[in-house]
């Protein structure tokens, strides 16, 4: 595996729909409360879409934001990928609809599927094809509109999951920069969690629960091993952002210092593959991570899926 490679995330952006649904709202029309959600997931609201918005929407919006933020135009992309497990349609997929809206004229556009893996998946994508110097300008967009395939009389899955994007601009850089890649699956493990065709989201709470922990500091001790760094060389970890407690458990299962992982479940909920890019650019707002940091982006989800992206931010 490379441990140096020639891309960097050169902008990002996010776009959630505005209405906001707290947990209180939830216990309006189901038997949860509020305390019960926040002791066992950290989350608090989540934003959730109205019925005329699509998931090609909010991939656009998110996208604009990104190359808006990269100050990259339209037609310098060469690549449009949209992780989601939830299009609009079988085909034509997301990334063509997303290619259109954006008048990315240039590029080539298709999905991928891996559920909350998928942003991960995508940019290990979009980043070698950039490193073979196939492409010079890759847009990774993450994706998910869970609202519309959540059972919602379950009261274990439907608090957990928030709609929205978020999306960066890979970029070719001059010099090579630390980088690090290792994608997974486990495909016994399919019926833990699962969106049959036309049915809703099942779940194996505590089983998904214990892969997370585990999964979590395993990648992130190979990378770490792998690039000969230790975590104090990360500005970030930005793991999928599906329950507080996960992340926490995980944390001090591999002993790293929890403020070391970014976490914003607590306004979005579980926004599949769009969590991962929705706190990256939180993180790149709030200055967190600036030019020529490392970040490690770690997803983890249905497959079962996982992987760890380490690459370096804003490098020339
Ligand atoms: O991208 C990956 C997506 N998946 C995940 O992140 C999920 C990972 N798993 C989890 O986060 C946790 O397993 C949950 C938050 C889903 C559940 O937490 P838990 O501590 O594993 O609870 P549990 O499933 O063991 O349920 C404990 C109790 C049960 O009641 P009884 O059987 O003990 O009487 C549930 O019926 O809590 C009950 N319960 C609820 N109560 C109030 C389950 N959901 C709720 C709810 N409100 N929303």
């Amino acid at each position: 595996m490379m441990h140096q490679a020639h891309v960097t995330i050169a902008g990002a952006g996010f776009y959630v729909p505005p209405r906001v649904v707290t947990n209180n709202d939830l216990s309006q029309r189901l038997e949860t409360d509020d305390e019960w959600i926040v002791q066992r997931t950290g989350i608090r609201q989540r934003h959730l879409v109205e019925e005329s918005v699509t998931t090609t929407d909010l991939a656009t919006r998110a996208a604009w934001a990104a190359l808006d933020q990269s100050g990259t135009a339209a037609e310098e992309i060469d690549l449009v990928i949209v992780a989601t497990s939830t299009p609009d349609d079988r085909f034509p997929s997301t990334a063509a609809r997303v290619q259109h809206a954006i008048g990315a004229t240039h590029a080539a556009a298709f999905d991928l599927s891996a559920a909350c893996s998928g942003f991960v998946y995508a940019t290990a994508v979009g980043s070698q094809w950039i490193e073979t110097g196939c492409f010079r300008n890759a847009l990774v967009v993450g994706v998910d509109v869970f609202s519309r395939i959540v059972d919602w009389r379950d009261r274990r899955t439907a608090i957990l999951f928030g709609d929205g994007a978020g999306a960066v601009l890979l970029r070719r850089t001059e010099k090579p920069y630390p980088y690090y890649l290792s994608l997974g699956a486990d495909g016994s493990g399919g019926e833990l969690l699962r969106a049959p065709m036309g049915g809703p989201v099942s779940m194996n709470g505590t089983e998904v629960y214990k892969f997370g922990v585990r999964i979590i500091p395993s990648l992130l001790q190979e990378a770490l091993q792998a690039l000969h760094l230790t975590i104090d060389d990360l500005a970030l970890v930005i793991p999928h952002q599906a329950n507080a407690r996960i992340i926490e458990s995980a944390a001090k299962k591999g002993g790293y210092p929890f403020e070391k992982f970014f976490l914003n479940v607590d306004r979005y909920g579980n926004t599949s593959a769009a969590s991962i890019p929705i706190a990256l650019t939180e993180a790149l707002q709030q200055k967190v991570v600036r030019e020529g940091d490392l970040v490690a982006m770690i997803g983890f989800g249905g497959g079962l899926t996982w992987g760890i992206h380490v690459l370096s931010v804003y490098a020339r």
